[in-house]
């Protein structure tokens, strides 16, 4: 696939097949996303990768605590709500988002409902968690992360893939300390959802929208 293509085409999915990915696929995915730049080559990234039972765990433990209505605290502490026309754009992704699921705003069960399924990483077969160590756990090696968190998304498009980088999946660090193994001296930056995409789930079908680029970029000297 041409690159521009896969870029175009990523998008974030949540609803997946059941059919697991395989290890060779999945390590594949990341010997490439490796390629991604990162401050200094320091290569900040660990990854933990889950299916089967392991996964299965990690979503009932997830899910579990966030229908106790846990207190969430993930290791990077929680990022202050959007305003103004960052708050615009939140809602109309959740309006799009809803409208798709055909779940009413006042409708408190459905979206209880949607949410703990986002525990669940959207039911996807395979997981990547993402961490770092600690005592590299500033700017320019999260901002690292960032890098190859894209970059593992568009490659899995190649693979005929989808996936959604999950902030919301690591509300609860240590449930997935305590099923992972990843040790307390390891920061937990972000899951990644990862499967064949349900084309048939109605929230596949949303197409984000995207700022004209006049309202974003800045040209100088040209
Ligand atoms: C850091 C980060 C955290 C995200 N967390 C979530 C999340 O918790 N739940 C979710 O459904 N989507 C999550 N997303 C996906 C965004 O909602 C999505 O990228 C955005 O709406 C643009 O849509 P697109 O990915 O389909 O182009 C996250 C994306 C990023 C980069």
């Amino acid at each position: 696939m041409e690159l521009v293509e896969a870029i175009k085409s990523r998008k974030s999915i949540r609803g997946y097949k059941s059919t697991p990915v395989s290890k060779a696929i999945l390590a594949q995915i990341l010997e490439i996303a490796t390629n991604a730049p990162s401050s200094m080559n320091t290569q900040p990234w660990k990854f933990t990768v889950l299916g089967g039972k392991a996964l299965d765990e990690l979503k009932e433990a997830l899910q579990k605590r966030f229908l106790e209505g846990a207190e969430l605290h993930p290791d990077f502490g929680l990022s202050p709500p959007p305003s103004g026309v960052y708050r615009n754009r939140q809602v109309d992704l959740a309006k799009s988002l809803f409208q798709l699921l055909d779940i009413a705003k006042e409708d408190r069960g459905k979206r209880t409902e949607w949410t703990a399924k986002a525990f669940r990483f959207f039911d996807a077969p395979n997981v990547m968690i993402i961490s770092m160590d600690e005592e590299i756990s500033s700017y320019s090696y999260i901002f690292s992360l960032g890098a190859i968190s894209q970059t593992i998304a568009v490659v899995a498009v190649d693979f005929g893939l989808g996936t959604c980088i999950e902030g919301n999946s690591i509300l609860y660090p240590e449930v997935i300390r305590q099923i992972t193994g990843i040790p307390e001296s390891q920061k937990i930056v972000a899951g990644i959802a990862i499967g064949y995409p349900d084309w048939d789930f109605p929230a596949n079908r949303l197409r984000s929208t995207r700022e004209p680029l006049d309202t974003v970029a800045t040209w100088l000297g040209m």
